[in-house]
């Protein structure tokens, strides 16, 4: 039988394991740093979580795992926001927490596209949220907090592209000069788009089939739609950035994947040559509804996830140094007839917070030698019959070439000289 991952699913191995603990600490720290608290919620949902009324986004339309147990709809969470808002509501976090409340996530997504490098079916995000409260500093704050991470990892070649969607006000007056304007040129634009004119006229603009089409080359701009208050919150959020001294673009035509965006939207891309046409690491922005939509009071949140395999690829593009933890402390030669004596070593060795490893397969001290230096063994402990008689071991420092001959008693004390050597 010959059984395969399915398409655009793959297995993290072992030899590449330790980068994603890496940049998953790194994480991890810059989250502290900024004072966000980690939230785990479920990998499957209530479809309705995720399917909101008159949704027009592909990711919620074609691209969702959704399945049937009984009467019941679920579905694989496609992305982390919606869980996210769920369980704040459901947890009535904003009675409990101090707002804004400022959470991150981590974990497996779902997604039916069609597989390349840097998209996958299952694919991992890293996310934060930022939730009641509502301030164009937190906006810049939460692009800054993204754009560390990206450049702790050694990512130059990156641009951030921001656009505003304006209030609610300002998006329906742009929706409604949008479907003006396509009105003539909408059958000549794809099924979807025929769609999208009914449901929401601004994912026209987002097209992947018809974006070269005039009528969306020359759409007209949001901008002049705007309300005063949504220009005013969009230039503060810009002048934050100018603070920080973010390096961004404003881009008119961004108006991102996701249905629930207001004010607020950002797309971090690499500019490196090896990101392919999956160049976008992070994108987000702020949603003035989704906290009301789940139920709970009317509060705004602001947020962005990043596709860590996509930020995985291009911190090795970019040349990224990450620790080679392919090492041990001290690896364990046990000659013939010396019985639990290796076993009882290692665990005296590891006790002592030692990485150590011993050798348990009948072979030659040769094969054994090589074994310790393959695995990157720093010290070396030899047993024989003799040894294990006398109650002692033979102890090597690879880097110095001092081998000693001591007691049971005397080996941590040895392991802590050999280190001190070796600073
Ligand atoms: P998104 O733009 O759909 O936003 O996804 C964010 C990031 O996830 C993308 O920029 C990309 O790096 C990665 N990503 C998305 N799809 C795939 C895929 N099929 N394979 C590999 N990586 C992928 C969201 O998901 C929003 N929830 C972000 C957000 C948080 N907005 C507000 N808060």
């Amino acid at each position: 039988m010959n059984i395969q991952t399915p398409r655009g699913t793959y297995d993290i191995l072992p030899n590449e394991i330790s980068k994603w603990h890496q940049m998953e600490t790194l994480i991890r720290t810059v989250c502290d740093l900024y004072d966000y608290k980690e939230i785990r919620t479920p990998i499957f949902e209530d479809t309705k979580v995720f399917k909101r009324e008159n949704d027009s986004s592909d990711m919620v339309n074609k691209e969702m795992y959704t399945f049937n147990m009984g009467n019941d709809s679920f579905t694989l969470r496609p992305e982390g926001t919606a869980g996210v808002i769920r369980s704040f509501v459901q947890n009535k976090l904003y009675g409990s927490m101090e707002l804004p409340a400022k959470l991150y996530y981590m974990g497996e997504m779902f997604r039916h596209e069609r597989p390349q490098k840097g998209r996958q079916r299952q694919f991992n995000q890293f996310g934060i949220e930022n939730i009641g409260a509502k301030n164009p500093i937190i906006d810049a704050e939460v692009i800054a907090l993204g754009y560390s991470i990206v450049k702790s990892l050694g990512i130059d070649s990156v641009k951030v592209l921001i656009n505003t969607l304006g209030d609610d006000e300002s998006r329906k007056k742009y929706k409604d000069v949008l479907k003006e304007h396509f009105k003539d040129s909408i059958n000549d634009l794809c099924a979807d788009c025929k769609k999208r004119y009914e449901l929401n006229p601004l994912r026209i603009l987002d097209c992947k089939i018809d974006h070269n089409h005039e009528s969306i080359k020359n759409a007209p701009s949001l901008e002049d739609s705007l309300n005063h208050e949504s220009k005013k919150y969009f230039e503060e959020v810009l002048n934050a950035l100018d603070a920080l001294d973010i390096p961004y673009e404003v881009d008119d035509k961004l108006v991102r994947g996701l249905d629930y965006y207001t004010h607020t939207v950002f797309e971090v891309i690499s500019t490196h040559k090896d990101s392919g046409s999956q160049s976008t690491i992070f994108g987000g922005g702020r949603y003035d509804n989704l906290v009301d939509y789940f139920g709970g009071p009317t509060m705004s949140g602001v947020g962005f996830a990043i596709g860590l395999e996509r930020l995985l690829i291009l911190a090795n593009s970019e040349g990224y140094e990450f620790e080679d933890e392919n090492y041990l402390d001290v690896y364990i030669i046990a000659l013939e007839n010396t019985g639990y004596f290796p076993l009882e070593i290692a665990t005296l060795c590891r006790a002592n917070g030692f990485k150590t490893e011993f050798n348990v397969v009948e072979r030659s001290m040769k094969s054994q030698f090589k074994s310790a230096d393959r695995k990157n063994a720093k010290n070396i402990i030899i047993i024989g019959e003799d040894e294990v008689k006398n109650n002692e071991v033979t102890i090597k420092n690879i880097k110095s070439k001092t081998q000693v001959k001591i007691s049971v008693t005397e080996i941590i004390n040895q392991l802590d000289v050999f280190s001190e050597g070796e600073e």
